[in-house]
C-alpha cells in the first residue's frame, strides 16, 4: 500500500479534538474544528500526521513511495458514519411509491399487506446469494458516496430461517467489506400474518434471539416501537431478552406517533433511539439525562412526506443528535449522506457544521465506533472524503443533489 500525502488542502475538517468526549451535544455541535491550508499524511492505511502547510516538514516524504494529492480548493473531512440502514433487501417498492402519490398513506399501504410485509415476502423467496449480490452493490454504492462505516439491520425475514438468512448475508458482507459493518437483529420489525401476536413474540424471545446470539450474528437488537407495530411492553421484553444474550438495544421510535419509544429506549439504556419525528418536551428532557443518542433520519420524513424531527428544539435544549440514511426500500430508498446533510440543514434548520458533526462523530457513537471513526486523529484509520473544488464546506449541503465528492479514501485505499 502506497503512502499518501494530501497537501494544500483548503480546509481540513477534524470533527472533534477532545478524546474524552465521545460525542458533541448542544452548542458544541456548532463547532467544527478545522485547519485551513492543511496537509494529511497516510501511512499503512492510517493517519500518521496532519496540520498546517506552514508546519509541513517535506523531509517526511523522504522514505518510501508517496502518492501526492493536490487538495487545492478542496475540503477533506472524515467519511460519513451511517448508523442506521436496511440495505439487505429483495426487490424494490416503487409501486407503493406510486400508490402514495395517488393518495394512500404509508400506514394504509402497510395495512393492505404492502410495506414491510411486502419486502418480507420478496426476501423469503430470494436466495442468500442473490441477497448478498444486491446488498454488496448497495454497500459499494454508498462507499462511493462517502460512507466509511455502516450499520445494517435484519427485519425483512420475519421467520427464524429468513432472519438468520439476512444476518448471514450481513456476516458475509462484513468479510468482504472495505468498511466496518455492525449488524442489528430487527426481527421485531412487523408482525407477520401467519402467527398470532403472542406466537410471533414468543418466536422472537425463545428462538430468534438465542439463535442469533449463538451464531454471533448481531451486535445490536432493535424493535419498531410505534403505532400499529410493537408496543412499549413488547419492546421492553425483546430488548431485555436481547440484553441477556449480549445484544445492545436500539429502537425505531416515535416515527408515526408519540409511541413511548423514547421512554423505553432510555429506560433500557439503548445506544440510540432512531427516527423521532414525534418528539416533545418530555422526550427531550429524558434524552438529556441519558447517554442514548437521538438519531434523526430526515430522508425518511422527506420520502414519506411526514413531519421532520424537531432537531432545532433538541439541539437548543442541549441534546446531541446523530444523522443517518435509513436506506431501505420502503421509506428511504437512498443512502446518500450528502443529501441527508442537505435535508438536515434545509428542513430541520441544522447548520452545516451541526449536520457534519451529527453524521460523523455523533453517528460513530451511535454504532459504537468512536475509537476509530467519525473524526480525524493520528494513528486512526485513514477514511476520508476529498471534495471537488468548492468555496466552503457549506457549499456541500447547499448544492443538494449535486455530486461533489471527488474521491473517497477507505483505510488508505481510494474508492
Ligand atoms: O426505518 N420504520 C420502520 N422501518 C423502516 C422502513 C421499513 C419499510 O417500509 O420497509 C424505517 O423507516
Ligand atoms: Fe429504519
Amino acid at each position: 500500500m502506497k503512502n499518501i500525502c494530501i497537501q494544500h488542502i483548503q480546509s481540513l475538517l477534524l470533527c472533534g479534538e477532545d478524546d474524552n468526549k465521545p460525542y458533541k451535544s448542544g452548542a458544541a455541535m456548532k463547532t467544527l474544528e478545522r485547519i485551513d491550508g492543511a496537509f494529511v499524511l497516510i501511512e499503512g492505511g492510517k493517519i500518521t500526521d496532519f496540520g498546517a502547510m506552514a508546519e509541513f516538514d517535506k523531509q517526511r516524504l523522504g522514505q518510501g513511495e508517496w502518492e501526492l494529492i493536490d487538495g487545492t480548493g478542496r475540503i477533506v473531512f472524515p467519511t460519513f458514519v451511517d448508523s442506521h440502514t436496511h440495505i439487505v433487501y429483495a426487490g424494490s417498492r416503487e409501486s407503493e411509491f406510486i400508490d402514495r402519490l395517488n393518495g394512500l398513506s404509508y400506514e394504509e399501504i402497510a395495512r393492505r399487506g404492502g410495506g414491510i410485509l411486502n419486502s418480507a415476502k420478496r426476501l423469503q423467496n430470494t436466495s442468500e446469494e442473490a441477497l448478498f449480490e444486491s446488498a454488496q452493490a448497495r454497500l459499494f454504492e454508498v462507499i462511493g458516496l462517502g460512507t466509511g462505516a455502516i450499520e445494517i439491520k435484519s427485519g425483512y425475514g420475519l421467520t427464524l430461517e429468513d432472519e438468520l438468512k439476512m444476518l448471514r448475508v450481513i456476516k458475509k458482507l462484513k468479510e468482504i467489506s472495505p468498511i466496518p459493518i455492525k449488524a442489528t437483529f430487527l426481527g421485531a420489525h412487523a408482525f407477520p400474518k401467519n402467527y398470532s401476536r403472542e406466537e410471533y413474540l414468543e418466536l422472537i424471545l425463545e428462538k430468534m434471539i438465542p439463535q442469533v446470539a449463538a451464531e454471533g450474528l448481531a451486535e445490536y437488537c432493535d424493535v419498531f416501537c410505534d403505532r400499529g407495530f410493537f408496543t412499549v411492553s413488547e419492546t421492553r421484553a425483546i430488548l431485555k431478552k436481547g440484553h441477556e444474550y449480549g445484544l445492545i438495544p436500539k429502537i425505531h421510535a416515535n416515527e408515526l406517533d408519540f409511541s413511548g419509544g423514547v421512554q423505553i429506549g432510555v429506560e433500557q439504556n439503548a445506544l440510540s433511539v432512531d427516527h423521532l419525528e414525534c418528539v416533545g418536551k418530555e422526550e427531550i428532557k429524558l434524552l438529556a439525562e441519558s447517554k442514548t443518542m437521538p438519531t434523526l433520519l430526515p430522508s425518511t420524513a422527506f420520502f414519506l412526506g411526514i413531519d421532520y424531527a424537531p432537531a432545532r428544539n433538541m439541539i437548543d435544549a442541549g441534546l446531541a443528535v446523530a444523522l443517518a440514511s435509513d436506506y431501505n426500500p420502503g421509506s428511504s430508498p437512498s443512502g446518500n449522506m450528502s443529501f441527508v446533510l442537505s435535508l438536515a440543514c434545509l428542513k430541520m434548520k441544522m447548520t452545516p457544521e451541526e449536520a457534519l458533526n451529527a453524521a460523523t462523530i455523533n453517528s460513530a457513537y451511535a454504532m459504537g465506533m468512536t475509537q476509530t471513526h467519525g473524526r480525524i486523529r493520528k494513528g486512526k484509520p485513514a477514511s476520508l472524503i476529498l471534495t471537488k473544488p468548492m468555496p466552503s464546506f457549506a457549499f456541500l449541503p447547499y448544492s443538494f443533489g449535486s455530486d461533489l465528492i471527488e474521491r473517497v479514501l477507505i483505510e488508505g485505499a481510494w474508492y
